[in-house]
């Protein structure tokens, strides 16, 4: 029994000596780890155990029976790929893609450790991938580029709840939007407009008393 990417999976018909790439791919199908050289010197079949991160055609998968093992394909997130991976295929790291599972969990394991590396120090945890066409500076820019990220979520994350709450324009409720609210109160009947008294301004149209006052206003 193996524990892969936060499953259980049971390995059967395995000989003893068996590495752990070989049971992830042959056994178990997960064939991110790929297969450069079968000696530990490419890089291409990089995965975690318990954290660590090694070969694995180096290692026997029977000394990783009781461990934590994580795979490339443990690195995404609702099968959308992690942010490194991303930033690997944003810079252009990826061509035939076959170093690539081993860059990302060589720079994922980097990132745990280091989250903020310089250059050198990212050059030093990839010396052990081996790339033979898209060369470097890609996935060297791409390491920048995620901790760059990671540090703008962090500051975001710090600046407070409010800054964390969706941002709703203000609407008015409705029949509100516009109109005046004394629209919608009830107007009093027209005798009691005639009972207001002589010097309150006759309401909006009504031009007072008609009999006395012809178009003139009265002053004829
Ligand atoms: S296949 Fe394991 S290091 Fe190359
Ligand atoms: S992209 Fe082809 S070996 Fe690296």
């Amino acid at each position: 029994m193996l524990r892969v990417n936060g499953a259980d999976r049971p390995v059967t018909d395995a000989w003893i000596g068996e590495s752990l790439l070989y049971v992830l791919r042959e056994r178990l199908g997960l064939a991110g780890a790929k297969d450069g050289c079968s000696q530990g010197e490419c890089g291409a079949c990089n995965v975690q155990v318990d954290g660590r991160l090694v070969a694995s055609c180096l290692v026997p998968a029977v000394t990783s029976a009781n461990s934590e093992v994580r795979t490339v394909e443990g690195l995404a997130t609702d099968g959308r790929p992690s942010d490194v991976q991303r930033a690997l295929a944003r810079r252009g790291a990826v061509q035939c893609g076959f170093c690539v599972p081993g860059m990302a969990m060589t720079v994922h394991n980097l990132l745990e450790g280091n989250p903020a590396p310089t250059e050198l120090e990212a050059r030093q945890a990839l010396c052990g991938n081996l790339c033979r066409c898209s060369g470097y500076r890609g996935v060297l820019e791409a390491v920048q580029e995620v901790v760059a990220e990671r540090e703008a979520h962090a500051d975001d994350a710090q600046a407070g709840p409010e800054t964390d709450e969706p941002r709703i324009p203000h609407q008015a409720g409705p029949g509100a939007g516009g109109v005046n609210p004394s629209a919608f109160e009830p107007q009093p009947p027209p005798d009691a407009r005639d009972a207001t008294g002589p010097h309150d301004p006759p309401p909006y149209g009504d031009h007072g008393d008609h009999d006395n006052h012809g178009q003139d206003g009265g002053h004829a």
